[in-house]
């Protein structure tokens, strides 16, 4: 019998190639013509229940573990390979929390502004709704040793998932652009990391053609597997709204993994007549990162039917390389500027009349306080939502009454760095440094405001 379900498989996103790989396979872009897959199913052979509330009967037994994982809990909605082969450690486990006074902050009514923590997951982002599903596929082609390029919650989370499957984990960083929170992470939990003197995008180039190479098993966003599980974060936010959509979703934007994922899990829910509207999608990059924001607002790139204009990315890229640019922002988990899930990323914007924008590392670090402030806190690339959020009312975009969930991607844990500086410096105005004092009683007890 195939490991795989006959139900799956990768699909070429290129509608002039098209062609199609059994899940068996760990290949990571088409052989033929070097874009990226899709993991595709027959859903007539998979049994997804007839309406979405009939996940939640999961919940009432949640000592299976795929019933109590927040990714294979939809497993029907992923069903690329056998029960045996599943891995979790738990992921998934996040909140969608209400909150009126970020609300506040970034001018939305009351009862109308959704937190989406994606840093309660075990590794503390995001990634591990991905892992879960990638390291199964891992398991299910039999892969001993695994890999990625990282700006820091990758490398942790692909290292905790690696010793949990008993895979080998190698983890490329850039020297000097990963916050310490993540970095020690990978180092504890047993990563071979090599930190390579260049940015993101340069340990993007070399974690492929090592994995190439040397077979590793490659797991950044370009795995099609991972984007599986990362559609999970969108099944949970529908879930906590008692299975209603939002009218929007907004995502920080880095390697594009998140908003590809979004996209898709959209476009099938409603292809499967499982929601009967998809929500819109903001996704925010930082302006020392701007890729995104600026092919699709001011080069005018679009999905196209598939048909994007390759030269338009090809000449933009050509300038970074002339002018060696080299992508800055105190987000250092979205400093990326060759962003992987480019074209997937357009396709999303179309299904789910996207826009793009840019917020500074100021309006970052700001909103990252609020979230500080009033929520369960943050790192600096999840506030880039939040901030883009209040962009997008002072614009008009987005209406005080709509209903709005913001995905924080990592915990805040991850870079104190910058929220130490941030207080300490007093570089923001919600900066809230430490008081020094005397060893006095009295003088202590004068300062207590
Ligand atoms: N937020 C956080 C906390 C991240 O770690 C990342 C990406 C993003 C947002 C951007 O998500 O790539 O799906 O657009 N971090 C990757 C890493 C690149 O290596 O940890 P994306």
């Amino acid at each position: 019998m195939p490991k795989h379900t006959d139900a799956a498989f990768q699909k070429c996103i290129n509608p002039e190639c098209g062609a199609e790989f059994d899940c068996g396979q760990a290949i990571f872009k088409c052989p033929q013509c070097g874009e990226l897959l899709d993991a595709l199913y027959d859903w007539d052979m998979l049994e997804v229940p007839a309406k979405l509330s009939d996940f939640g009967r999961r919940w009432a037994n949640r000592d299976n573990p795929l019933d109590f994982s927040g990714v294979w809990r939809f497993r029907e909605l992923l069903g690329f390979c056998h029960d045996t082969y599943k891995v979790t450690i738990g992921e998934g486990q996040t909140i969608l929390q209400q909150n009126d006074l970020v609300a506040d902050y970034v001018k939305i009514k009351p009862g109308r502004l959704y937190l989406q923590y994606e840093g309660l997951n075990p590794s503390g982002s995001f990634k591990d709704n991905g892992m879960a599903a990638a390291f199964s596929h891992a398991k299910m082609v039999g892969a001993k040793a695994s890999a990625c390029a990282s700006t820091g919650n990758t490398s942790a989370s692909v290292a905790l998932y690696a010793h949990s499957c008993g895979l080998k984990c190698t983890a490329f960083v850039g020297s000097g652009r990963i916050a310490f929170g993540k970095l020690s992470q990978a180092m504890d939990y047993g990563a071979q990391t090599i930190q390579i003197r260049g940015d993101f995008d340069d340990c993007m180039r070399q974690v492929q053609h090592v994995c190439s190479e040397l077979g590793l098993y490659l797991l950044n966003s370009l795995n099609p597997f991972r984007l599986e599980g990362q559609k999970t974060i969108m099944y949970r936010i529908i879930e906590t709204l008692g299975w209603e959509v939002p009218d929007w979703i907004i995502v920080p934007g880095g390697n594009l993994g998140n908003s590809s994922a979004f996209g898709k899990a959209f476009f099938e829910l409603k292809l499967l007549g499982l929601i009967d509207r998809v929500p819109r999608m903001a996704i925010i990059n930082a302006t020392g990162a701007d890729t995104l924001n600026d092919l699709v607002n001011n080069k005018k790139l679009l999905w196209n039917n598939g048909s994007v204009n390759r030269k338009i990315i090809d000449d933009y890229y050509a300038d970074l390389t002339d002018r060696s640019f080299s992508p800055h922002t105190c987000a250092s988990a979205i400093e990326i500027s060759r962003p992987v899930n480019l074209k997937k990323c357009l396709r999303a914007i179309d299904i789910c009349n996207g826009v793009v924008r840019a917020v500074t590392d100021e309006q970052i670090c700001d909103a990252k306080a609020v979230v500080g402030k009033f929520g369960l806190g943050c790192e600096p690339a999840s506030a880039a939502s939040i901030a883009g959020l209040k962009l997008l009312r002072e614009q008009g975009i987005i209406d005080p009454d709509e209903r709005i969930a913001c995905v924080l991607t990592g915990h805040a844990l991850k870079d104190p760095n910058v929220t130490v500086n941030y207080h300490n410096k007093k570089q923001g105005q919600f900066s809230n440094p430490p008081t020094e004092a005397p060893n006095d009683f009295d003088e202590i007890v004068k300062l207590i405001s």
